[in-house]
Parts: C-alpha cells; structure tokens; sequence
C-alpha cells in the first residue's frame, strides 16, 4: 500500500516558509499539509489563501488543505484558485456535505472530509463514496504538537473496513499527534496518509525524519 508523508506547515518557521516548503519537498515529502484555521470551528486562527499560494509556488507535491473553518464552502473557489489540491472540510462544521463534497469535485478538486475525535464514523457512512480523503482527526483540532488520542487508532480500522465495504479508493489520512511513537499503529489499522507537524518540524534533521516515519510503516516481526 503507499505511504505519502504529510508535513503540516503549522509547526514551520513562518520567517522562511518557502524554504521550509521547499526542504520537505526535497527531503521525500509526499503531501504538504497546509492548516486553514478560523478562531471559530476551532478557537485559534492561521492562515488563508496567501499561504496557500506561497505552498503552491513552493512545492510541487499534492497541496492538502485542511479547512478547520465554519462555512467552509465561502472559501472553496479562492483556494482552488490559489492551488489547493485536497479540500478537506469537517463534517462538524458542514451539514450539507453531500452538496459540498460535489462542489469541490466540480473545481476540479479532491474532496475530503475531517472527523474530530468524538465525532461517529457514522457521519460519513452515506456520502463514503463521494469522498476522494477520509481524514482521522487523532487530536482535537486546533493546534500543532498536542499528544496522541490512542482510540483513534479503532476508529482509523473502522474507516479502513468502511472504505474498503464501498470499494472505495479514497485516501485515508491521520492528523494529531504522528510520530516515531505513534505512526507504526495507524498503519497497521489501515492509514495511508500521515499528517505530522511537530515531529517533522521539531526533529533535529527533518528530512531524516520524514524517511523515519515513512520506514515505520512497515509489518513488524
Ligand atoms: C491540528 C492540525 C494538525 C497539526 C498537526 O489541528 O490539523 O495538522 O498541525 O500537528 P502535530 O503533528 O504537531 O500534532
Ligand atoms: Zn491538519
């Protein structure tokens, strides 16, 4: 199965983003993860579409954007615009996601959608088709460097068997809390993608540690 290694530019140095872009790119870097965050759904504010461009013309791997925001679709046509490759929205904060999800799709965009931790599977089960990214949240979402929520990794087997039941191919990724630590259990549960902030941009060597991460994903004897 692939394995693509999402680094989270929310725990970048802001005063040289493009280099830090730039460096994952060249250290293996399959997805850069780019957090979209409003001081609503969640209670801390980021970045919008200028980060978005700036990730864009300095990468040239997949740009998955995570939008932590209510009323998600106000932005879906900028950030397409600006180079999002993935438009993930959360569920919480879209209760219209079959219309949504179609809405992306019709930019010509992948569409994902968010799960917070203490949100059921089961909020997915009808459009599971429709969605290109299923995303674990394995943190409450907010902030970068927060520890590991360990259910999540029943949750991340659950989706994988509810993927696979609808023979879909989508992606399914896991934001929160990946590290050295924690990466191993939510591949053997079924991810495939692996959103890490901390780990990568906190590490003494980060492309070392994206090959790290990737190599943990592995059966282990
Ligand atoms: C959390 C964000 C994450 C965050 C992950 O709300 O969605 O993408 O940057 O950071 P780490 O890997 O440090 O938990
Ligand atoms: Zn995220």
């Amino acid at each position: 199965m692939t394995v693509r290694i999402a680094p989270s530019v929310l725990s970048a140095d802001f005063c040289r983003l493009g280099d830090e872009i730039a460096m994952c790119d060249a250290g293996g870097a399959d997805w850069i993860h780019v957090d979209v965050m409003d001081g609503r759904f969640v209670p801390s504010l980021s970045f919008g579409v200028k980060v978005i461009e700036a990730a864009r013309r300095a990468s040239t791997k997949v740009i998955d954007v995570h939008l932590m925001v209510v009323e998600p679709e106000r932005y879906f046509d900028d950030y397409v615009k600006a180079g999002a490759d993935v438009l993930t929205i959360h569920a919480e904060a879209a209760p219209h996601l079959d219309r949504q999800l179609s809405r992306i799709k019709a930019l010509g965009c992948r569409a994902g959608v968010a799960l917070n931790p203490a949100t059921p599977l089961a909020m997915i089960e009808e459009v599971a088709h429709l969605v290109d990214v299923l995303l674990i949240m394995s943190v409450n979402p907010g902030y970068g460097g927060q520890q590991f929520i360990a259910y999540s990794v029943d949750k991340i087997a659950r989706a994988r068997r509810l993927l696979d039941q609808v023979g879909s191919g989508a992606v399914l990724e896991v934001d929160g809390g990946v590290s050295r630590d924690t990466i191993h259990r939510c591949w053997a549960a079924g991810a495939d993608t692996f959103v890490a902030g901390n780990a990568i941009f906190g590490a003494p060597n980060p492309q070392a540690e994206i090959a790290i991460l990737r190599n943990l994903c592995v059966e282990q004897v």
